[in-house]
């Protein structure tokens, strides 16, 4: 269809804001032409006005169109896709619970200018941080929207997975398949290599390291991006971005015959996750649609890293739910 996909970007003055609206600009979810919708707060929109002199300087033939604002409600009519990058960062001092409720304020307003003027095939996915949390609280507060529509950004994590293993084991990233980050994005994730297949092999027998594998690949995925923070002195941005793109590449178009992708998603009680908690699990897509793969079996080392990391969902469902957030 040549009419433009309209895509609102949150925080689109942000570090990853200056990535991915020109991936999304030049054409890196398909030929259909794109029309950025970008929302700041009101401080921020200068900068943005520069980010879209860019934009216009790069002639890209895709770009059918960018509108800049303050108000959600503005900003968010007729969206086919949103992408929720702006949030608050934890700043010095800064109890969770403050993070929560700051988060929170922004998510339920957003949430709530989503229900209301959307476009009907809406799809949401929420890169800021908590990421998880706030999706969930813009889940809660976007009442006529299927909850199916939202998800939260484990990709990063899930591309960081692959190439660890892909280094370790000497293999192509092409060659990595069945990748599965669980839980929250957070230290607590789980990015299971049980599962995973090397060229066709599971990939904890082809790395045949279980010390490796818990004592240096788990902390290094879960721990890339205070890494990354600490040798580029901000945090990643053109990573995230990337992922961002993949994770609504592939909702869009679809996950890769004969293997899946990770998304935090409403749990529908699938593998013991608490149902209606935004948890990572391996999903295919299609024509818009995930769905859980199911049938993996869990052995006990991955319950209780799976366990472990949806208890921390449900504490900060539980102190959402206590802030009255959702
Ligand atoms: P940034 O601080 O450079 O940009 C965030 C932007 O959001 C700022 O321009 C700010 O003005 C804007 N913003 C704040 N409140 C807003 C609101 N109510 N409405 C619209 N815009 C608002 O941060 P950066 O580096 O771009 O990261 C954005 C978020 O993504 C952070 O929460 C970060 O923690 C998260 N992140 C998530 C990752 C993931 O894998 N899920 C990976 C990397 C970052």
């Amino acid at each position: 269809s040549s009419t433009p996909l309209k895509i609102a970007v949150t925080g689109a003055a942000g570090q990853i804001g200056y990535s991915l609206l020109f991936r999304l600009a030049s054409g890196a979810l398909g030929d259909r032409p794109v029309e950025l919708r970008l929302l700041e707060i009101t401080p921020a929109l200068k900068a943005l006005e520069g980010v879209v002199m860019e934009l216009d300087d790069c002639a890209f033939p895709t770009l059918a169109g960018v509108e800049i604002g303050d108000d959600a409600e503005t900003i968010f009519d007729g969206v086919n896709l949103a992408l929720l990058v702006g949030a608050k960062p934890r700043g010095p001092g800064m109890e969770r619970g403050d993070l929560l409720s700051a988060n929170g304020a922004i998510f339920t307003a957003q949430g709530k200018a989503l229900n209301k003027v959307a476009a009907d095939d809406v799809r949401i996915g929420v890169t800021g941080n908590p990421a998880n949390t706030n999706a969930l609280i813009a889940m809660s507060n976007a009442p006529d929207i299927p909850r199916e529509r939202f998800s939260a950004l484990t990709r990063l994590d899930h591309n960081r997975a692959i190439s660890q293993l892909a280094a370790k084991t000497g293999a192509p990233v092409t060659d990595i398949t069945k990748m599965t980050i669980w839980g929250n994005h957070s230290a607590t994730q789980y990015p299971d290599l049980f599962h995973a297949e090397v060229a066709g092999r599971n990939a904890a027998e082809a790395v045949g390291d279980q010390d490796w594998l818990e004592n240096t690949f788990i902390p290094t995925v879960a721990k890339r991006g205070a890494a990354i923070i600490e040798a580029r002195g901000s945090s990643s941005a053109a990573s995230a971005a990337s992922a961002t793109i993949d994770a609504a590449r592939d909702w869009l178009h679809g996950s890769a015959e004969g293997d899946w992708v990770s998304m935090a998603v409403v749990s529908d009680g699938s593998y013991g996750v608490q149902e209606g908690l935004i948890s990572s699990f391996p999903v295919t897509t299609s024509n818009g649609d995930w769905s859980i793969v199911q049938g993996l079996e869990i052995d006990d080392f991955s319950r209780g890293r799976i366990d472990a990391s949806v208890a921390e969902l449900a504490d900060e469902k539980a102190a959402v739910t206590e802030l009255g957030l959702i």
